[in-house]
């Protein structure tokens, strides 16, 4: 049940941003315009601490898909962004960085809303790491090179040269637990390369998309670059991903989806890169700092109340050492502020919707039924009956075989596990269908760097958890996806090679 608006209760709410969840429905941006979806649908955003209602959304499907398509194949194909230099791309780009930071405590309040995390979090991380994500690629329009080619060709002049083309039409489709963030993920690099590009935002979360949206003319893009289309998965999502005149489809979200994707996607072969689920091990050693391990352990499985893809969800202790850091952990897990994101003392907020808070919950029902014990946490906070709220959980007495141990809860429950020797903990670290990230403590310098050539994850951390940068690639090996987002590496999925052959006439001198 949504209840009437609260949000209102806030203090501190920005005037803008009140206006802007409650002045009439948000609409979406398709060709420069800011319009209503074609059916005239709309659907209710809802703020997770309190569930009241939050803002009205234009509800876009394959009509609205079709549209913005329409829209970023004519920008692409004839729009002045084609003739525009590398140069000025980038400065569209910086600029856009710069008005996003101008406008950093309007964009926190809405993604705090919106997704529910704490302020601070939403100030201190999300905008200004959304902010250099911009820069970054902002400074990559003017290096994405080709080569020259030394092809053994007898007896001819001949030059053989790479150009890195943009793929053109590119869909990208993001989830909502960094809603900002995967926006300018997906954007930043698809942008620097020249694509033209159809987003759409989570459903649940769509606010500080359609806030950004608003940016892009004054940062200098021309009308249909970027279009922004609101809806759901199931409808405008699933449109994006079987569009045919849509070149690349750029998705994260759940693994069962990416399948969905994968599939829709083969219909006029687009591209895809996918970003998908975890379930990461995280690894102490008896011979680590073991309170920062201990610490770390908490930020890995709590940071974002543990809806994150990479979330340190299975923490493996080696034996000597689990009684030191297991206790201190649920001690961590104890002094954790709960509370609604607005609230600057919060430290932990809601999840982001109801249907999260049944899958959690669900989640827990099922490692208690399975005979795992909730040494702290193991469901909804006491004194908290409103808001999608789940204590910091930790789950000992697990099984390898156990649902909580094998599939991905994206909630703040970790379970702990026990282990005897690097290769015995190796397995059990590798032994998932997922290989998003993961992470090693310990003090021998050798073992950690064994460790993480062993390890298969897309993404290894040793005495640390959670560090992210424009600059470092990042992305799954097995069932968490494939392709690389952010660093130069995020450039290949954005761009196509062509080789030009040019035959130089004349004939073979040695210039003597
Ligand atoms: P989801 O994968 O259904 O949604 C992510 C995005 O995909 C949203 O924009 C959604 O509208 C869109 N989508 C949904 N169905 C689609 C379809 N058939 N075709 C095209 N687009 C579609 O994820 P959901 O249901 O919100 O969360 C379920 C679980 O997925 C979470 O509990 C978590 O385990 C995982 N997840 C993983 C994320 C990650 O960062 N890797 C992010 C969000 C969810
Ligand atoms: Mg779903």
């Amino acid at each position: 049940m949504v209840h009437p608006n609260m949000q209102a209760d806030y203090p501190g709410i920005e005037p803008a941003v009140r206006d802007f969840v409650s002045s009439g429905v948000r609409k979406m941006l398709i060709g420069g315009q800011w319009v209503p979806a074609a059916s005239g649908k709309t659907f209710t955003t809802v703020d997770p601490a309190s569930e009241g209602a939050l803002a009205e959304v234009a509800e876009g499907d394959k009509e609205d898909v079709d549209r913005a398509v329409r829209a970023a194949r004519e920008a692409f194909e004839h729009g002045p962004w084609r003739l525009m230099t590398a140069s000025e791309r980038g400065r569209a780009i910086w600029k856009l960085a710069d008005l996003i930071e101008a406008h950093t405590e309007e964009f926190a309040q809405l993604e705090t809303l919106d997704n529910g995390k704490p302020i601070t979090i939403s100030r201190a991380v999300d905008v200004p790491l959304v902010v250099d994500h911009f820069r970054y690629y902002a400074g990559w329009a003017t290096k994405i090179e080709g080569e020259t080619i030394p092809v053994s060709t007898p007896g001819q002049y001949v030059l053989n040269y790479t150009l890195r083309e943009p793929i053109g039409v590119v869909g990208q489709i993001i989830p909502w637990n960094f809603p900002l963030l995967m926006a300018a993920w997906k954007l930043g690099a698809a942008l620097a390369c020249g694509n033209t590009v159809v987003l759409k935002p989570a459903e649940q979360t769509p606010l500080t998309a359609l806030r950004l949206g608003a940016l892009f003319d004054e940062a200098g893009f021309p009308p249909g670059v970027v279009n922004i289309v609101t809806g759901f998965g199931e409808t405008a999502g699933a449109a994006i991903a079987a569009h045919p005149d849509i070149d690349k489809v750029a998705f994260t979200g759940s693994t069962e989806v990416g399948h969905e994707i994968m599939r829709a996607a083969a219909g006029n072969l687009k591209r895809v890169s996918l970003e998908l689920g975890g379930k990461s091990p995280n690894i102490v050693f008896a011979d680590a700092d073991l309170e920062a391990a201990a610490v770390g352990a908490a930020t890995a499985i709590y940071f974002n109340h543990g809806q994150c893809c990479a979330a340190g969800s299975r923490l493996f202790v080696e034996e000597k050492a689990y009684d030191t850091v297991v206790p201190r952990l649920i001690e961590f897990s104890e002094k954790i502020k709960l509370g609604p994101g607005m609230d600057p003392s919060t430290e932990m907020g809601p999840l982001v919707s109801s249907t999260q808070f049944e899958r959690v919950t669900g989640y827990l029902a099922a490692g208690k039924d399975a005979g795992a014990k909730a040494a702290t946490g193991g469901g909804r906070p006491a004194g908290l009956d409103r808001g999608y709220f789940v204590a910091p959980t930790v789950f000992t007495d697990v099984h390898a075989d156990m649902k909580i141990v094998r599939e991905e809860i994206f909630g703040p429950v970790v379970c702990a596990v026990p282990f005897k020797n690097p290769e015995d903990v190796a397995k059990a670290g590798n032994d998932s269908e997922y290989g998003l990230a993961a992470a090693v403590w310990t003090r021998d310098i050798g073992k950690a760097h064994r460790m993480a050539s062993i390890l298969r994850a897309g993404t290894v951390w040793i005495n640390t958890y959670n560090q992210f940068d424009a600059a470092s690639p990042f992305g799954g090996y097995k069932k968490s996806g494939f392709g690389r987002e952010m660093g130069k590496a995020a450039l290949e999925m954005y761009t196509q090679v062509k080789s030009v052959w040019v035959n130089l006439g004349g004939h073979e001198t040695n210039g003597g």
